[in-house]
C-alpha cells in the first residue's frame, strides 16, 4: 500500500551499520529523512551518499537525521563506506540500513519490479518530529536526486510549521513567503510584525518570518 503525505510513517526495527534501529525511537522529536537506493558499489548511489554525508552539517542544522537503505547485507554496506568516503572526500556519519529481506522495503513500497527488479528504487521520505510524512519522492536508478533540494522542501515544511507561511515557486532561504490561507488578516497583522502584503486577497506575502 502506498505511504501517503499525512500518514505516520510505518515504525520497523532493522540492522544498520551503526548497529539495531528501532526507527521511531531512533527518529526521537528530530525531523529524518528515510532514503533508498538500488544497489551498494554502483556509481550514482555512491555519489549520493557522498553528498548526504557532505551535507550532514546542514541536516544537524535543522535537526534532520539521515537514514539510507538498500536490500544489501551489513557486509557489503561496511566495505562500500570507504569507497565512498574516498571517491567523494567525506566521512559517512548516518546509518545504511540492511534489508536483504526486503522487508522495509516492502513496508514503505520501495521496490516498484516494472521499474527496477528486485531493486530499490530511489524513494524519499521526510519524516516530522510528529512522526507524519511530510514529503515522498520516487526517482529512477539512473538519476542521482538533488539533496539541495530536499533541504530546501524541508526549510519550507519548518517555516510553516512554526511560522505559518507557505513558500512560492521557485523559493530559496531569504525570499518573501505567504501567509497561509488558513489565517485571517487580522491574525496575520498579529503573527507578522513586519507586515504583509496583499496582492490579491488569497496572494498575502511577507517577508521570511526567521530572518
Ligand atoms: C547506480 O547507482 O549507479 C545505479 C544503480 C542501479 C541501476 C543503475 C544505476
Amino acid at each position: 500500500m502506498a505511504i501517503r503525505l499525512g500518514d505516520e510513517a510505518p515504525d520497523f526495527s532493522a540492522d544498520t551499520t551503526q548497529g539495531p534501529v528501532n526507527f521511531h525511537q531512533w527518529l526521537g522529536d528530530s525531523w529524518g529523512v528515510l532514503f533508498s537506493h538500488p544497489a551498494d558499489f554502483t556509481p550514482v548511489c555512491t555519489t549520493e551518499l557522498g553528498a548526504v554525508a557532505n551535507l550532514s552539517a546542514e541536516f544537524a542544522k535543522r535537526d534532520v537525521k539521515t537514514i539510507a537503505l538498500s536490500v544489501d547485507s551489513i557486509d557489503d554496506h561496511n566495505g562500500w563506506i570507504p569507497d565512498i568516503n574516498e571517491t567523494q572526500n567525506t566521512a559517512v556519519d548516518f546509518p545504511l540500513i540492511a534489508d536483504p529481506e526486503r522487508k522495509v522495503a516492502a513496508l514503505y513500497d520501495m521496490i516498484h519490479p516494472n521499474a527496477l527488479d528486485n531493486l530499490t528504487v530511489r524513494s524519499v521520505f521526510v519524516i516530522g518530529p510528529d512522526k507524519k510524512v511530510k514529503l515522498t519522492l520516487t526517482y529512477p536508478a539512473s538519476t542521482g536526486r538533488n539533496f539541495d533540494e530536499i533541504l530546501r522542501v524541508i526549510d519550507s515544511l519548518q517555516l510553516t510549521a512554526n511560522h505559518s507561511v507557505a513558500t512560492p515557486v521557485n523559493w530559496t532561504d531569504g525570499d518573501d513567503c505567504i501567509v497561509v490561507p488558513a489565517l485571517s488578516n487580522e491574525e496575520a497583522t498579529e503573527k507578522f510584525p513586519k507586515g504583509f502584503t496583499a496582492v490579491k486577497p488569497y496572494l498575502r506575502i511577507t517577508p521570511q518570518p526567521n530572518k
